[in-house]
């Protein structure tokens, strides 16, 4: 390993005890031992500084750690990272001036205070996204600028009320601003701090003569993160999004895989008629591991939902994936009753936690390699137990 696992896991440990979730770290020595005697690794990271340094399954904070702070916000990655996070998560959108902007949709009514502005009520439209009618503001109709004067809020206030306490404090972030805090963290914490970075909608955009690739290539490229071990992973709903960034830079790719009786934007297109539902099955997969390193499915393809939301029995997606050399980085993980799988609930309130522990181990037995989370303090802590020989020494 370039920077060593027990330099790594050491300063995780200290990154968790600062963020006092109970843990108590591991002395270097002991986790030098268990990387040696563990072998928990990705199986195919092509060499020293690839993805196989990471932490094995490794914790994704979706949106940052989006279930204690406003999404896409620096304090939300700041806080993901300070949890422990293994990587944080990014969505891109742009401006109208083509900058990279850190927002999951690109209409910005439901996550910032574009409402209370007086001055943009002229812009609110309708549009149709992905073949979606959408009411609201668009990022693609504001300059960075004007996107700038912004606050970032809440999105889902009724289950996440604590979280509006933070509505205001931060802007939209560019993503050249997270390249640079990572860099920033990075140095800091004697490590690299990885990425997981997402084009949305790259089909909608390049009709806009707003193609995202290319600028996000190039802010690669400019802070050194375009190679194969840059600690950042390129995923897209959109498999040409990925074949066009396979391209342009080495960085590993998933292709993330929506509800089987769906269709990627991109096929509905180019009237390509395989679903998703297709694309998992071998012959699919055999496609995609043609340009990409893994599939980030949602976790109903590998443990199927009944018609009353308890789990039913596993898929052969996480055997058959890893069969053509694909790795698994399944979503999303969250704490809360309205998002956990109905045997994991608890009480009826559906902003009330539930056993997402529980939720966590049946998702980690089914070998998935990652997972995105809301919660990444909680997905690290079930995760330990699949980690042979990190365990922190009060447990
Ligand atoms: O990118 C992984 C996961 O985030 C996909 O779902 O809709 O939250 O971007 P979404
Ligand atoms: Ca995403």
């Amino acid at each position: 390993m370039t920077q060593s696992g027990a330099a790594r896991r050491t300063v995780l440990g200290a990154a968790v005890l600062a963020a006092g979730t109970g843990f108590t770290g591991l002395a270097a020595g002991s986790a030098a031992a268990a990387d040696e005697a563990d072998g928990q690794v990705y199986g195919d990271g092509h060499g020293e500084g690839g993805y196989r340094d990471l932490p094995h399954p490794t914790v994704i904070g979706h949106r940052g750690a989006s279930g204690y702070r406003p999404e896409h916000t620096i304090g939300s990655y700041q806080l993901a990272l300070d949890l422990g996070a293994d990587v944080v998560e990014q969505d891109l959108v742009p401006t109208r001036d083509g900058h990279l902007v850190c927002r999951h949709e690109n209409e910005i009514g439901g996550t910032t205070d574009v409402a209370e502005h007086l001055e943009f009520a002229s812009r609110r439209t309708t549009k149709s996204v992905d073949g979606v009618a959408v009411t609201g503001w668009f990022t693609e109709d504001f300059t960075l600028a004007e996107l700038r004067t912004l606050r970032a809020k809440e999105r889902i206030p009724a289950v996440r009320q604590r979280n509006t306490l933070y509505d205001g404090q931060w802007a939209v972030p560019t993503f050249e601003e997270v390249l640079r805090w990572a860099d920033r963290e990075g140095k800091r914490r004697g490590r690299r701090v990885w990425l997981h970075v997402e084009t949305k909608h790259p089909s909608y955009f390049r009709g806009l003569g707003l193609g995202l690739e290319e600028p996000l290539a190039k802010l690669l490229r400019r802070y050194g993160r375009d190679g194969w071990g840059a600690a950042v992973f390129l995923q897209s709903f959109e498999p040409s999004s990925i074949q066009r960034l396979a391209r342009l830079v080495s960085a590993p790719r998933v292709v993330l895989l929506s509800a089987g009786n769906t269709r990627p934007w991109d096929f509905e297109l180019a009237k390509d008629p395989r679903t998703v539902a297709d694309l998992v099955k071998p012959e699919g997969l055999k496609w995609i591991s043609g340009f990409a390193q893994g599939i980030g499915p949602t976790m109903d393809l590998i443990l199927p939902r009944d018609a009353d939301g308890r789990l039913g029995t596993p898929t052969t997606l996480v055997k058959d994936a890893h069969a053509r050399g694909l790795l698994l980085h399944p979503y999303t993980a969250r704490n809360e009753n309205s998002f956990l799988p109905a045997e994991y609930r608890r009480g009826t309130d559906p902003a009330a936690y539930g056993d997402a522990f529980g939720a966590f181990r049946t998702y980690f037995e089914q070998g998935i390699d990652g997972i995105f989370t809301d919660n990444p303090d909680t997905g690290l802590l079930a995760a330990e137990a699949f980690r042979p020989g990190r365990r922190p020494a009060n447990r």
